[in-house]
């Protein structure tokens, strides 16, 4: 985990800001990340980690700061524990359970949008960590859901692209609105 020792000193980093929805590169299938990816990759880590515990927020893909490759940052761990960062580069779902589960998503390129999404209750996902590993994971609860959110975004999926038409214009029509009011 040596890669990741600035998170000791993460209030002195500044976060990279996060895109808000509609943004053309949260609507993009994101590139794989190749071995030449790697030193930028992890110059972005920082300053995304930075963003995500800020915010606070469980979950950030490359594509919600703009960069447009395949990796996702993830972290579950409750409000007050220990730190559990996971970095998935190129992740893939290579197993999902039939049986499926709701629970109430949000995200931060959809600030204070909040609905029920159903999806797989568990999964195996397999992906590469920083020292280049190859690693195959079970996952299942807030994390299998969270796995899953941030896959789709490198698939330029956002959660609300889950419900229905109705719905998804609803959430986007008072993002919008909200977002007006802000500025
Ligand atoms: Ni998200």
């Amino acid at each position: 985990m040596s890669s990741l020792d600035f998170l000791d000193r993460l209030d002195d980093i500044k976060p990279t800001s996060i895109l808000v929805a509609p943004q053309p590169v949260l609507s993009q299938v994101a590139r794989a990340v190749k071995p030449e990816d790697m030193t930028a990759l992890r110059e972005a880590l920082p300053g995304m980690f930075s963003a995500m515990y800020k915010a606070p927020g469980i979950g950030l893909a490359a594509p919600q700061v703009g960069i447009s490759q395949r990796f996702v940052l993830v972290d579950v761990a409750d409000e007050g524990a220990a730190r559990n960062p996971m970095v998935l580069i190129n992740p893939e779902i290579i197993e999902s359970t039939e049986t499926l589960a709701a629970r109430e998503e949000g995200c931060l390129s959809l600030p204070n949008q909040y609905a029920e999404v159903i999806r797989p209750e568990s999964i195996r996902v397999r992906y590469r960590n920083l020292a280049g590993e190859t690693i195959e994971q079970d996952a299942s609860g807030l994390l299998a859901t969270c796995i899953q959110h941030e896959i789709d975004h490198l698939d330029g999926i956002l959660f609300v692209d889950h419900l229905s038409s109705l719905k998804r214009n609803m959430v986007m029509r008072r993002l919008a609105k909200e977002q007006k009011r802000k500025r």
